[in-house]
């Protein structure tokens, strides 16, 4: 931990001083725990961290194929301790900053790099399926970076880091309180995309190509481009989509309660419904996230599956992983109570017999027994501590 708090790059520094590359580590709770973290310290941490992702996998949705007897291995055992996150512009940076994360652990017995992935930024921020994607992010009080939603009002660092007042006017606190603070929570997920079958059922619902792109943007809430159907409900605009100054800047309630544009089922609307009317209060459920490709991508109009493994590495970052991250997989994703549509689910990355429902007049569309298009592989939570909390680790034995 001493020479990993020596990689980790200071979140103080606004930009890196090692030339756009980043080293992050990370630690499950059987890390914690093998480092010889006191029991009344693990104990402090939240419950949904201590169980570990796949204890929870039920809640979560991840079961049949995606339950964690069929996850990779050894995601989802107890032989997982410490994440290393490296991140670059390029594959020339990439190695230099492998190298140097690699320092941290190289040459040292009982410690051994059990598992690997490698991700990469696809073309216009798209991911496998060709969508725009990491366009909404939540902005947080006193670190500067804008947000992209301007009638959503700053969230307080509580909400995404340790120590901190969050919107409930509570603090996560550790034992002692230095483990945790400037800490935040990581749950990370293998997801594997189904590409052929997405196009396949696109094409088989629909009677035109432009009726194809038109469900796609349906499902989603925008279209491929990163336009937001809230803004553009009837055909694409690229424009729009590529300009982070107006793809982002709308609500649901005023314009479009009953989703006659944005379907209240579609993508974006469950995972962060915005003022829309639902059961439940939206603010207290907003997360830090970021998806990675893997794999290579499937050639534009092949329908047919290649078998190659492809999808996002997703990666969830907050203070609260029972009422951000699994709030929404399990309330938001894989059910409809929420928005009054029963067992309907996130029709792009609900687990199996998912229901979804198009408003429209006269009539809505239902479109029932969708595939399952996403696969969890594997996944992880982890808490990714501050470097005054690394190197209290560092020093535990003494
Ligand atoms: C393979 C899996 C997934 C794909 C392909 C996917 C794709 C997308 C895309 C294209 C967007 C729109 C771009 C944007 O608004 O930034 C989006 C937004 C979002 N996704 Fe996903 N996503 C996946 C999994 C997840 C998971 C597992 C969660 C949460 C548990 C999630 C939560 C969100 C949230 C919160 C937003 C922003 C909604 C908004 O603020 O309007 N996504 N996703």
């Amino acid at each position: 931990m001493e020479r990993a708090s020596r990689v980790v790059t200071s979140a103080a520094n606004p930009t890196s001083p090692l030339a756009d590359t980043w080293v992050s580590v990370a630690l499950t709770y059987h890390g914690l725990r093998a480092l010889g973290v006191p029991q009344n310290c693990l104990d402090s941490f939240a419950w949904e961290f201590r169980q570990g992702m796949a204890a929870r996998a039920k809640d979560l949705g991840d079961t049949g194929e995606s339950s964690p007897e069929n996850w990779e291995r050894p995601l989802g055992t107890t032989d997982v301790h410490v994440v290393f996150v490296a991140v670059a512009p390029d594959k020339e940076k990439l190695d230099v900053v492998l190298d140097r994360a690699r320092q941290a652990y190289q040459g040292m017995s009982g410690i051994e790099a059990i598992w690997r992935q490698d991700c990469h930024a696809l073309p216009n921020e798209k991911e496998p399926f060709g969508f725009r994607d990491g366009i909404s992010h939540p902005a947080i009080e006193g670190s500067g970076v804008p947000g992209t939603n301007p009638s959503e009002r700053l969230f307080k660092v509580g909400e995404f880091v340790l120590g901190y007042t969050d919107e409930m006017g509570g603090v996560q606190r550790t034992e002692p309180e230095l483990l945790g603070r400037n800490g935040t929570y990581v749950a990370f997920r293998k997801l594997h995309q189904r590409v052929a079958e997405f196009r396949r059922f696109l094409k088989a619902n629909s009677t035109s190509s432009e009726d194809e792109e038109l469900l796609a943007a349906k499902m989603m809430g925008r279209w491929r481009s990163g336009a937001p159907l809230a803004l553009c409900p009837f055909h694409d605009d690229p424009e729009l989509g590529a300009d982070p100054r107006r793809n982002n800047d709308f609500l649901y309630e005023a314009d479009d309660p009953a989703g006659f544009k944005t379907p209240g089922g579609s993508h974006i609307r469950r995972t962060n419904p915005r003022d829309a009317s639902i059961a439940g209060l939206a603010r207290i459920h907003r997360m830090i996230r970021r998806g990675t490709a893997y794999g290579s991508l499937l050639p534009e109009g092949v329908l047919e599956d290649d078998g190659a493994d492809r999808g996002i590495m997703f990666a969830f970052v907050g203070a609260h992983p029972g009422r951000q991250f699994e709030f929404v997989q399990s309330q938001w994703i894989n059910d409809g109570v929420f928005i009054g549509t029963g067992n309907d689910k996130d029709p792009i990355i609900g687990s199996p017999e998912v229901n979804f429902t198009v408003p429209r007049r006269p009539v809505r569309k239902r479109l029932q027994g969708l595939p399952q298009f996403v696969v969890t592989r594997g996944g992880e939570y982890c808490f990714m501590p501050g470097l005054r909390a690394l190197r209290w680790l560092a020093n535990l034995e003494s």
